[in-house]
């Protein structure tokens, strides 16, 4: 069976086709890591994936990231520490086992408030509620490539600061002081246009909305640009929709995409695991 690459949508997505990922050939490995190259989210879908088989998938595309520090810290399942359990189930302690509950997490790119991010994350569904729970992607270079030149101007050269107080569920990280002040917060600065090192496209690179700053601008002003910018980025053209089936694998380009998700029944029950690929270099600005 020959490996197939269908985009989703033309600004973010691909869907790929003939793949058993627990027999990855290395001619298929590449035919994959090309597609995420040039469409910066690969779906695969049908796959079974023990932890151990999502572990080596997953270093095929490098070194792996330690999870990000959540509501309740980093949550892994028993002996597997590289992996990162995104659910709303509770354990017998009544206890979450995983990050980000039933509610909405906005949208947002992964841990971008370290200096050095993840390159890529990936989700694995194992359990997923009747309805609702639908991630969404948005395309960051081509909602940068279709960016209007005033805001454009806005934006050039300058570093955008990136929050590390809360994660996109709301929820305050572990051990981290609450504030609404950019200034104080924890967090990164990054370059507002990136380029991105594999294919040497411009991405925006926004992160999260909330306490997030524009350089060199009063308050106000920083959180008009903010505003502009959020609403060009989260336009329909530069979105796909997943709804998730059972045994789906989605794998994410963090420095040109976003995702957000939305809430679900809390009495149904949502499990994820995840690995993050660790970034091989600081994200770098797009001199034009
Ligand atoms: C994540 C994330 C959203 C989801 O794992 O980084 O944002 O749909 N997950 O579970
Ligand atoms: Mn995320």
């Amino acid at each position: 069976m020959s490996v197939t690459v269908r985009p989703v949508t033309s600004a973010v997505g691909a869907e790929i086709l003939g793949v058993d990922l627990r027999k990855l050939s290395d001619q298929d490995f590449n035919t994959i890591e090309q597609a995420w190259y040039a469409h910066s989210m690969i779906l695969l879908r049908g796959q079974q994936l023990s932890d151990d088989d999502l572990l080596a998938f997953s270093r095929r595309f490098g070194e792996l990231d330690p999870p990000p520090n959540q509501e309740r810290g980093r949550i892994s399942p028993p002996g597997y520490p590289d992996i990162y359990v995104v659910s709303n189930v509770l354990d017998k302690k009544g206890e979450p086992i995983g990050a980000l509950g039933a509610g909405e997490a906005v949208w947002h790119t992964d841990m971008s408030y370290l200096d050095t991010p993840p390159d890529a994350s990936m989700l694995f569904s194992l359990e997923i509620p009747p309805s609702g729970g639908n991630t969404w992607f948005c395309g960051m270079q081509a909602a940068c490539d279709a960016l209007p030149a005033d805001l454009k101007k806005k934006i050039e050269g300058r570093r955008i600061k990136h929050d590390g107080t809360y994660n996109s569920g709301g929820y305050l990280r572990k051990g981290v002081t609450p504030t609404d002040d950019p200034m104080a917060a924890p967090g990164a600065w990054h370059p507002a246009i990136l380029r991105h090192p594999a294919n040497g496209r411009a991405t925006l690179y926004l992160g999260r909305r909330r306490n997030s700053y524009v350089e060199g601008y009063a308050r106000e002003e920083s959180d008009a640009v903010l505003e502009a910018l959020w609403a060009h980025v989260t336009q329909p053209q530069f979105v796909y929709e997943h709804h998730w089936k059972l045994g789906d694998l989605v794998m994410w380009d963090n420095r040109s995409t976003m995702h957000r998700r939305d809430p679900f029944n809390g009495e149904a029950r949502r499990v994820m695991h995840r690995t993050q690929i660790k970034g091989t270099s600081r994200p770098i600005a797009f001199a034009a």
